[in-house]
């Protein structure tokens, strides 16, 4: 009896927590792109507009920490979005999404975000965002770059200093006029990108077992994973590899359906491909 009353007053405390979250990402709260993109009727300035606290925005894509003009196809960056502000702001929030073309269709995939930082599907596509107001005003997520082919991508974003009120008025807003644009350089060559060679999976989609086929220079202990839209990784395995030609069967009918990334990493380098559970 005692733990069932602590247990109903802890679930009511977290649906409490649930309800009054609203300082969370805009792409969560209203299904909304608040970056100021073509995609967005508006930055987060609608609502918080009283221009305190004077925030500025940068954003870059970072190579081992050195900001990048050009990305290389399949190179995972971090995306780091910085909000300066003048006065003593309680915290932060932000949004960003990474576009191509002239359908301003998603470029890349965000995953492994910091702490207080989620990525929302919204549209089919991603966006980075808090996931509650941050005292850290530097915001970052991995960014790895669409495929060769892609062309330019295009970063927009908005950040909030927010004044802790529980309210949008009297905080500071900015976002990105112009967005930050990063051309497609070369691929580097498959040996230092790639982690294996030829990998294939099969079958695509897939209900039950999925096979990853690829070709190992050397033989190792490797992270298998899959992970989901959100960059969450819902299944996580190590498998041992020789070298040569590889066949690993993985059981996956207990994932929900949706559209997965298949990853195999040695912490350094990844190899991935893009699944469709049914
Ligand atoms: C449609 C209006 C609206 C837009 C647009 C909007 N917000 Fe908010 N935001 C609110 C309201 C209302 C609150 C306070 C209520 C709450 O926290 O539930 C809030 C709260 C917040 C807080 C917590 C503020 C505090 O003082 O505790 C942060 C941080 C925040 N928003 C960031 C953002 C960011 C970043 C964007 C744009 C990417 C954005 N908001 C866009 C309405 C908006």
């Amino acid at each position: 009896m005692k733990f069932k009353l602590i247990y109903t007053f802890f679930a009511l405390i977290a649906a409490a927590l649930l309800l009054t979250n609203n300082s969370s990402g805009p792409a969560a709260v209203q299904n909304l792109d608040r970056t100021g993109s073509p995609l967005s009727p508006g930055p987060c300035q609608v609502c918080h507009n009283n221009g305190a606290f004077s925030p500025t925005l940068t954003l870059e894509v970072l190579d081992n920490g050195a900001a990048v003009a050009a990305y290389e196809p399949g190179r995972t960056y971090t995306l780091r979005v910085q909000a300066n502000a003048t006065g003593n702001p309680a915290g932060y929030g932000f949004q960003a999404v990474a576009l191509t073309g002239d359908d301003d269709l998603q470029a890349g995939v965000f995953s492994n975000p910091a702490q207080g930082i989620q990525i929302t599907p919204l549209n089919g596509r991603q966006y980075a965002e808090h996931s509650m107001r941050r005292t850290s005003n530097i915001f970052e997520v991995d960014w790895t770059a669409p495929e060769a082919g892609t062309g330019e991508v295009r970063f927009y974003s908005a950040v909030v200093a927010a004044n802790g009120n529980g309210t949008s008025t009297a905080d500071g807003s900015a976002f990105l006029t112009s967005p930050v644009a990063l051309a497609e350089g070369p691929a580097s060559s498959a040996e230092e990108n790639e982690l294996f060679e030829a990998f294939t999976i099969f079958p695509n989609p897939v209900a039950a077992r999925l096979n990853l086929r690829f070709q190992s220079r050397e033989t190792g202990e490797y992270q298998l994973r899959i992970v989901n839209l959100q960059g969450q990784s819902l299944l996580e395995r190590r498998i041992e590899v020789a070298a040569g030609e590889q066949v690993q069967g993985l059981e996956v009918s207990a994932l929900p359906a949706g559209i997965y990334t298949v990853q195999l990493t040695d912490g350094r380098r990844v190899s991935s491909r893009k699944v469709i559970k049914h």
